[in-house]
């Protein structure tokens, strides 16, 4: 037989095989069952993976740009500066913003027998975004083609996250696919972390993130303010830019914990946009000091709950 003869026949054969199991009574194809064995495989792989990490942490916000990656960077950071093993997830996935904060930008994934491996940020943090795939020539092979559907469980499944203290969900505002996804493929969350600026219409909206998380049924750790004061550069004065104290009012009417307040600090907004690590750079800040505070209340919070 020819070599076209061959693909005739062949191209035949698909056509019948086609048309007889494209309906959904038909026989299972072997490309829908490799995807089903795939997606129970990572199912089984997240499992293993999320096993050897104590915490795990989502942080959220019903309004977009209040500072949840901001957030979630330095808390990762400051928490890797105590020693402790972090990892910080970005689960932004159209427009992940984590590798830009943190001046990773330039960075790609490579692959090893463990699995993926994380962006590694000194001295205890491994960082995981959409950022680090764009251009296919970046990707591990494994990741082409499908990822963007399956990102959040390949991100918990096939990433060698190894032996963790602390993981850091960064999610994108609201609760919509994302958050679900999180939820469905990270078994047992600690809890969630919600946080707003005290604008009124920033508060309104973490209303959601808290009805989102009894839908789901994770704890609410608490709420954190962020951008809530400016100090004067002249006087040295606080400006309230919005209304002070607004969150902790919502926090105490949500009855959920209030975590602090992050000050509006310039070099935030200075740092993020040159890919400097703040807390790094700006350790004796009074952002910093107040990123070591939540630290501190999330940490009591995470113990309390594990003596009971
Ligand atoms: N405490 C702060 N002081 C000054 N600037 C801040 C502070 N927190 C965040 N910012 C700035 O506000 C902007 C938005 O922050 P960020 O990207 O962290 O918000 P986000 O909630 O993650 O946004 P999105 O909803 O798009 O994910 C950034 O420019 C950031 O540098
Ligand atoms: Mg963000
Ligand atoms: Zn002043």
């Amino acid at each position: 037989m020819s070599e076209t003869d061959k693909t005739e026949s062949e191209s035949e054969h698909n056509e019948e095989a086609q048309s007889g199991g494209s309906c959904s009574c038909g026989p299972v194809t072997p490309e829908a069952r490799e995807r089903a064995e795939r997606i129970t495989d990572l199912k089984i792989q997240a499992l293993k993976r999320m096993e050897k990490i104590k915490y795990k942490i989502i942080i959220m916000s019903g309004k977009g740009g209040v500072g949840k990656s901001t957030v979630a960077a330095n808390l990762a950071l400051r928490l890797s500066m105590e020693g402790l093993r972090v990892g910080l997830m970005d689960v932004d996935i159209t427009g992940p913003n984590i590798p830009k904060i943190m001046g990773l930008s330039k960075m790609g994934l490579e692959a090893s027998e463990e699995g993926i491996i994380p962006v590694m940020v000194p001295p205890h943090l491994k960082v995981i975004s959409m950022g680090f795939m764009t251009g296919d020539d970046k990707l591990p092979i494994i990741w082409r083609g499908p990822l963007k559907m399956t990102a959040i469980q390949q991100f918990v499944a096939d990433v060698s996250w190894g032996e963790l203290d602390y993981l850091i969900i960064d999610l994108p505002p609201g609760t919509g696919d994302e958050p679900l996804s999180v939820v469905q493929n990270i078994p047992d969350t600690d809890g969630i972390v919600i946080v707003s600026t005290p604008q009124e219409l920033a508060l309104l909206d973490s209303r959601k993130s808290l009805m989102f998380a009894q839908k789901v049924n994770i704890p609410v750790i608490g709420m954190i303010e962020n951008m809530s004061t400016l100090k004067c550069p002249h006087c040295g004065k606080n400006i309230d830019m919005f209304k002070e104290g607004g969150a902790e009012k919502t926090a105490k009417e949500m009855e959920i914990p209030f975590l602090g307040r992050v000050p509006f600090d310039p070099d935030i907004v200075r740092d993020s946009d040159s890919g400097t690590p703040f807390i790094l750079e700006h350790s004796k800040s009074e952002a910093a000091e107040a990123f070591q505070v939540i630290v501190d209340n999330i940490k009591k919070h995470l113990e309390n709950k594990s003596k009971e």
